[in-house]
């Protein structure tokens, strides 16, 4: 439960290797990261091998396993044995035999690394090893949606492990448990509350608050970040504005940015969601999202702070009927003008695709729109339109469809991973941010299987050329173990997994198709069109999808450079996954496979279905495998998942039969 990948069980016997006889944690200080290292190396090695170690913070190198910094190694035994250049939070670890070197460009490097040793030895992994290993980019944060009275916005593991009625809880145990598991995926901050943020997140009592959350975090080198409300100095100030040029206004946000550096010297930053979805912001008073942005970045600067403005700014479309209103298009309208014009502490932060969220969508086009702004890439671990971790839906692959996209920037190479690293641009900051609605489930998430999405989430914000399926054996054998049956049957499941649920819900990418308006959880694609939230799909009696075309549409495809904006425009060269994402076509256009739109829909709904049914049977062949908690458990879900996996299948093909009145080839739906 609560362990999650941490558990540090016992290999079964037959598994021997040469190990440290004593452990050195060269810093001696309670609350360091250096010292919380020397402790898992104890815990570990104990859970692992039964062996009890010593830890101490002085001894004789070799036959120990030394962890610390660099600096640190230097001055208790003379020289530095690293080889690479190590850049922030990066470590160098040294494996030979029972000699163990684990040394950190900081002691939070230095933590990385003794959970990287324990990974390999509780994968039984007794490889003599010398390397040293650097993040992707310096931001590798989580975003929680936790409100202050203890719920979660889209929520599925229970109340919040930070807030409950209106302030932090007086018991920290599961945020520190919290935070030992995210420091082990080296994940480096943590916003505590919701983007659309109250404002007596900065008031003094709750300062002192996050304070505590903070001081829990600190020992695994997590750093706390915030949410703002953009009218605090207003709501929260009683100043008669909340304009960003204001005098008054800028001194409120000096004064409560030193408030929280003097109660948390090592915060984080400031998370913003400004105009959007009915939140203030810099618009009302017709200043622009710059102008916003920079505001809390020159509060900030001074601490060394930095601030992560969204991108999810748009406004609600009243009219479906006007054929060129698009919501896509709202991010690059809005930020591609200010190119330029953020300070060097703000990075804007993009969701991956221009809607929200979707089982398919196309990288947002604001990659390719920032050149001299820096970026992060916003995923999701909650899986809000995904199945709400009710549905198995294990999302590297869908990661990977944006991360490995090249824009073609100027007609060269541009990765998305390497725009938001900062690496294609040359920009000083980049990274990425996944909100992760861990509650007070012991399964934190709301589900075991759930959590190799968290898992993964970390290991590829340290490094985003890993590959989905190994990534998920290491999550594997650390949850459940080394045998192979369970490994290759969670690798089949969850690789079968996404595919699957695109299948059965919105294909070729038309979108979720969830209800939209309250739960984005199931079946209900009537709520996608004629509202205000733009997530249009415009089905009639004849067709189907958005013309995003620059020809005939809402111009969307035209925010991509020319090359990638040239295969959009045109029907023969959209991949078929995304063809009613940019195109409006009648339901008996033929796709590349050759099917036709709506048998596609009939045939990909009754696949994905069976695909989903299938898990049942898989997951029961692990019985006695997997403790029987844990099994019933994942049972008791897959369960749910193959029943509502066919309320989506006859919902969605019944309403296109409905609406298209073409029967399926194979007699499965509607009258023929
Ligand atoms: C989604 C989600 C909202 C959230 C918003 C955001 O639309 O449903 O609850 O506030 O995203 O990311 O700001």
């Amino acid at each position: 439960g609560r362990q999650a990948w941490l558990r540090y069980a016992p290999l079964s016997p037959g598994h021997n290797t040469p190990l440290p006889s004593s452990i050195i944690a060269l810093n001696s200080s309670a609350s360091s990261p250096v010292n919380t290292a020397g402790q898992e190396l104890q815990k570990g090695i104990q859970g692992i091998f039964g062996r009890h170690l010593g830890v101490s913070n002085t001894g004789k190198e070799a036959s120990s396993a030394v962890v610390g910094t660099v600096e640190q190694f230097q001055k208790a035994f003379g020289s530095s044995p690293v080889k690479d250049a190590l850049e922030e939070d990066g470590f160098w670890l040294n494996v030979k035999g029972s000699t163990v070197q684990i040394l950190g460009q900081n002691e939070r490097g230095a933590l990385y690394g003794a959970f990287e040793y324990l990974s390999m030895l509780a994968q039984g992994n007794f490889s003599n090893v010398e390397y040293a290993t650097n993040p992707a980019a310096p931001v590798r944060w989580i975003n929680s949606w936790d409100n202050m009275d203890g719920s979660i916005t889209r929520g599925f593991g229970g109340n919040s492990i930070f807030f409950a009625d209106g302030q932090v809880v007086s018991d920290l145990t599961r945020a520190a448990e919290y935070a030992r598991l995210l420091s082990s995926i080296r994940i480096n901050a943590v916003v505590v509350n919701d983007v659309n943020a109250d404002f007596r997140t900065i008031s003094p009592e709750n300062i002192q608050g996050v304070g505590r959350i903070a001081d829990a975090f600190r020992s695994y080198g997590i750093q706390l970040g915030l949410s703002l409300d953009f009218a605090s100095p207003m709501e929260l100030g009683g100043l008669g504005t909340y304009d960003p040029l204001d005098a008054e206004v800028i001194a409120f946000w000096d004064n409560i940015t030193a408030q929280i550096y003097d109660r948390i010297p090592d915060f984080a930053g400031y998370l913003v969601k400004a105009d959007s979805e009915g939140t203030p912001g810099p618009l009302v008073y017709n200043r622009t999202l710059a102008d916003g942005a920079n505001l809390f970045a020159k509060a900030i600067a001074p601490f060394g702070g930095i601030v992560m403005y969204r991108a999810f700014v748009y406004n609600q479309l009243p009219d479906e009927g006007d054929w060129k209103a698009d919501r896509a298009n709202a991010a690059v309208n809005f930020f591609h003008p200010l190119d330029g014009q953020f300070d060097d502490n703000v990075i804007v932060q993009v969701k991956y695709g221009p809607i929200d969220f979707q089982v398919r969508e196309p990288p947002s086009p604001l990659f390719a729109n920032l050149l001299e702004t820096n970026v992060a890439l916003e995923l999701q671990v909650a899986q809000e339109y995904l199945g709400q971790q009710c549905h198995l839906v294990y999302l590297p692959p869908l990661w990977r469809t944006i991360l490995d996209f090249d824009l073609r920037v100027q007609n060269q190479s541009s990765l998305v991973r390497n725009v938001i690293t900062g690496e294609r641009f040359k920009r000083p900051l980049g990274g990425s941010a996944a909100v992760v609605n861990v509650g007070l489930n012991d399964t934190w998430l709301g589900s075991h299987l759930a959590m190799s999405n968290l898992y993964a989430y970390g290991r590829l914000a340290w490094d985003w050329t890993l590959d989905s399926e190994d990534i998920l054996h290491d999550w594997t054998r650390l949850t459940f173990g080394l045998d192979k049956t369970v490994l290759d049957t969670v690798a089949q499941m969850s690789m079968a997994s996404w595919p699957a649920y695109e299948n059965y819900s919105g294909n070729l990418g038309e979108q979720t198709l969830n209800d939209i308006l309250y739960t984005h959880f199931g079946p209900n694609p009537q709520t996608l069109d004629n509202t205000v939230w733009g997530q249009w799909t415009r089905a009639d009696h004849t067709g189907i999808g958005m013309d995003r075309t620059v020809s005939n549409g809402t111009g969307f495809s035209g925010q991509y450079p020319p090359e990638v904006a040239a295969m959009f425009e045109a029907v023969a060269t959209t991949p078929d996954d995304l063809l009613l994402w940019f195109h409006h076509v009648n339901y008996t256009q033929k796709l590349k496979s050759g099917k036709t739109v709506i048998q596609h829909f009939y045939d990909a709904h009754y696949d994905g279905a069976e695909t989903a049914h299938n898990f049942v049977a898989m997951w029961e062949s692990l019985k006695g495998k997997v403790d029987d908690e844990r099994f019933e458990d994942v049972l008791f879900r897959q369960g749910f998942q193959a029943g509502h996996s066919i309320v989506w299948r006859d919902a969605i093909v019944n309403f296109y039969n409905n609406i298209s009145g073409i029967p399926d080839d194979a007699g499965r739906v509607g009258h023929h």
